[in-house]
């Protein structure tokens, strides 16, 4: 029975990050309303959860599909509408639709695909927000809303011009409304992926996987679950004091930043060398060869 279970509506549910999430979710016991605008993509998932082995399972929840447009006031408030009908409350939004949008020079950038990019990737976490916060407030029980940013929400030179503006937007209005929604016990933060496979990268991924190892540290590219899992921290409880927290999912690129040291040969480690820099102090720096695990490569 749904009676006493967690209730998650999830944008963008239907494919890539959003389907292992409501994969992951609903494994976990959530119930789970799948918000998307690709309804043979909603049908397929909810047939594939509830066949065998799917919501049957004691432990598992139940997920339900409405095709839903995220740049449409309505449509939203119908999804979270939905996730009340069908489970009687909800304790987790996750605004996770997104495209790519434009792309091109911007000098040749046509305002309405400029529009059309924010329409989705900003309008759509406004809207999932405001009527997500409406019912966690209204109940009472507070609730998790979690946004999916990106690593182009952080630096230039990861997306499109509109979407990585976009996407900032999307990390600094978790920020703004956590602060405001504190007092109703609404935790809001957000999650930024960086490279993950999915439909969105499109033939992107092949050659991302050839040139991934100039950018991102961890060798693998990343995949949907792995976002998922952080996904799932934050709706829930381990996560309970975490707020206004945007968690970056991309295998260490942020921290990497512009990897100057090896790309343009300014690391002594990547030439082969160890030792210690004393700078302006008057002592004589050291250096010597490597001879540890890994010397070969590194001193080619
Ligand atoms: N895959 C990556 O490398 C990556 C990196 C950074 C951020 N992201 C972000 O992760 C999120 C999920 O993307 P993904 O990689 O899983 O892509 P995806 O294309 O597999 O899934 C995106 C889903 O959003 C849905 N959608 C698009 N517009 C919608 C609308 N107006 N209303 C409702 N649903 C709509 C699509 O139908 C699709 O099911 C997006 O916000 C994306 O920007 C992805």
């Amino acid at each position: 029975m749904s009676g006493g279970r967690r209730v998650a509506v999830v944008t963008g549910g239907a494919s890539g990050i959003g389907r292992a999430t409501v994969e992951r979710l609903v494994g976990d016991g959530w119930n789970v309303v799948v918000a998307d605008l690709n309804q043979a993509n909603g049908d397929a998932l909810v047939r594939d959860l509830t066949g065998t082995g799917g919501t049957e399972g004691a432990d598992r929840g139940q997920v339900d599909f409405v095709r839903t447009d995220v740049s449409d006031e309505g449509s939203v408030e119908a999804a979270v509408a939905r996730a009340q009908e069908r489970f009687g409350r909800i304790d987790a939004m996750v605004n996770n639709a997104g495209v790519g949008g434009a792309f091109g020079p911007i000098t040749e950038l046509e305002l309405e695909d400029w529009e059309y990019t924010f329409s989705i990737v900003s309008r759509g976490v406004f809207l999932g927000t405001k009527y997500a916060a409406r019912a966690m407030t209204a109940s009472g029980r507070g609730g998790s809303i979690v946004n999916t940013g990106s690593l182009a929400g952080i630096s230039g030179g990861a997306g499109p011009q509109a979407y990585s503006a976009a996407k900032a937007g999307v990390i600094n209005f978790t920020r703004s409304v956590a602060v405001e929604l504190a007092a109703h016990r609404v935790r809001v933060n957000s999650v930024s992926p960086g490279f993950i496979r999915t439909p969105i990268l499109g033939t992107g991924v092949k050659k991302i996987e050839r040139l991934l190892g100039d950018v991102q540290p961890w060798p693998e590219v990343g995949e949907p679950t792995h976002v998922a899992s952080v996904i799932a921290f934050l709706v829930g409880p381990d996560s309970a004091f975490v707020t206004g927290e945007s968690i970056n999912v991309d295998g260490g690129v942020t921290a990497a930043g512009p990897r100057v040291g090896d790309t343009i040969g300014g690391d002594p480690a990547a030439r082969g060398l160890v030792g210690v820099a004393r700078g302006s102090t008057g002592h004589e720096s050291t250096v010597r060869r490597r001879t540890g695990p890994g010397t070969a490569q590194a001193s080619g």
